[in-house]
């Protein structure tokens, strides 16, 4: 459901009336999980601050709280709660300061409860399709004394809003993420994203453009398309059209995107990425698994070599492609010879960057429900065994750009005060001489670690 005009006009006037109550008081937003959620955070700031809040990173200093919230494996999760139960103790000295909750996690209908019954002292909690209501939300908080949840009943093909116009308070001057659709239909059966995201939903492509050409025309320099699938993304025009339009503006910037789905990642989309030079060549291809009986039980609707000859066409077709992948190891059932096809897989593309994961069982999702868990240990086993593995590759990989000259977008100093930056493949490149951040540069590389690259600037 597209929200209207009307309804963000009327939040916009809550926030207006807001200002008096919230003057001189500070906000502060702690987001968690994946690049989607580092977005929606940015746009939840931007109502607070349309509110009349000043945003701080300071929690003692913070009169509203918002955490937004992972769901996607356990460990995100406790993380979460172990933040929110330390916070009892802020909430206790300062009994006037608002603590809500939002994100994946605050959409889960047991987290809900847990909430209202082992965190009263958590103000209000709000749903993955209420961040245009923040204004809205605030209000009613304002008059309340009692926990309020603001969360969806609807079922999963009809959960989910996209919503123009609010105010978003980005957290660089230089790097922006840009949605261009929302939630998932792919129902991967260990996942809990498509319960908590609501259904498949894209923007309108001149919502898209209207965003980029603006981010551009305001100096950014890598803009960061973002979806769940962004090649299910159906506005009028599919996905390697829209890219190759954001890649079209006036300017010296980088477009990247995440994710696409292996099955439906197009050779459309393989030629933008090799043809058009604004475009990054950085490709993140999940694979889940290299054993075809365990992508089906994932609900991949993939095999094994459907995704090795996307990936190496990925390789061959697109010049210097830094090409990084998600996998999981010990998923229920999992044999010793299925994780060695992974294993196999790995070495057999070649990534630059894998980020390697042990499953975690998410409730109400179909893996859940599965036999034949794997026992912690071996699942740690796995990991290791799967890490080492591919660190050999990325030093490999690495290795052989030593002596090439790369474009590097500087992000400034690191912590240690040695100016860094990315690259178009998303590499870590550390150099001699400082450059102001956001600014292109071009690095000679003279050194190659597993996960970053060292060099000297050439004026
Ligand atoms: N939409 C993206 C993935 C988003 S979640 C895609 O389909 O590629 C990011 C990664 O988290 C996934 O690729 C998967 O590797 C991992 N992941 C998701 N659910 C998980 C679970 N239950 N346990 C372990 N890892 C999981
Ligand atoms: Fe989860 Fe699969 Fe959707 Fe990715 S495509 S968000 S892994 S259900
Ligand atoms: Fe986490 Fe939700 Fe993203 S579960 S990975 S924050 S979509």
């Amino acid at each position: 459901m597209k929200i209207t005009q009307q309804e963000i006009l009327a939040q916009a006037a809550v926030a207006e009336s807001l200002r008096p109550v919230f003057a001189g008081k500070k906000a502060m937003v702690r987001t968690f999980g994946c690049q989607q959620n580092e977005a929606d955070g940015e746009r939840i700031l931007g109502e607070l601050v349309a509110c009349g809040l000043t945003p701080t990173e300071e929690l003692a200093e913070a009169d509203v709280v918002i955490l937004n919230t992972c769901a996607i494996r356990e460990h995100a999760e406790q993380r979460v709660l172990g933040i929110i139960g330390s916070m009892k103790k802020e909430k206790e000295k300062r009994p006037q300061m608002l603590m809500g909750m939002c994100g994946c996690m605050a959409q889960e209908p047991h987290r809900q409860e847990q909430l209202m019954q082992s965190y009263p002292f958590v103000d209000f909690l709000f749903g993955t399709d209420m961040h245009h209501r923040v204004p809205g939300i605030l209000k009613e908080v304002l008059s309340s004394r009692r926990q309020k949840q603001f969360v969806t009943d609807l079922p999963h093909s009809e959960f989910g809003v996209i919503s123009e116009g609010t105010p978003v308070c980005r957290d660089s001057a230089y790097k922006a993420k840009v949605s261009v659709m929302y939630g998932c239909n792919n129902f991967c059966s260990y996942c809990i994203v498509p319960y908590v995201r609501g259904h498949e939903r894209s923007r309108d492509s001149a919502e898209v453009l209207a965003e980029v050409e603006g981010l551009v025309k305001g100096g950014y320099k890598d803009i960061m398309l973002l979806g769940q699938n962004v090649n299910s993304y159906r506005g009028d025009m599919d996905f390697p059209a829209l890219l190759e339009k954001c890649a079209s503006f006036e300017g010296e910037y980088w477009v990247r995107f995440m994710t696409s789905h292996p099955k439906d990642a197009s050779p459309a989309l393989v030629r933008v990425m090799a043809e058009q030079q604004r475009v990054a060549k950085h490709f993140h291809l999940p694979f889940q698994s290299g054993n075809d009986r365990i992508l089906s039980a994932m609900n991949r609707k993939y095999n094994r070599e459907q995704y090795l000859e996307k990936a190496l066409a990925i390789k061959e077709r697109v010049k210097d492609v830094s090409l990084t992948s998600d996998v999981i190891v010990g998923f229920p059932t999992e044999t010793e010879k299925e994780f060695l096809d992974t294993v196999e897989l790995v070495k057999q593309v070649g990534f630059d960057m894998l980020y390697t994961f042990i499953y975690s069982p998410r409730k109400g999702t179909v893996a859940e429900k599965m036999e034949g868990r794997i026992p912690h240990e071996e699942q740690v086993r796995r990991f290791s065994y799967l890490s080492e593995v591919q660190n050999e590759i990325a030093q490999k990989n690495n290795d052989a750009l030593v002596g090439k000259v790369l474009t590097v977008l500087s992000e400034g100093a690191n912590e240690k005060g040695v100016p860094t930056g990315r690259s178009s493949g998303n590499k870590i490149v550390t150099f001699d001489t400082p450059v102001p951040r956001g600014q292109f540069c071009k690095v000679e590389i003279h050194t190659a670690k597993q996960y970053a690259l060292g060099g000297k600037l050439l004026k």
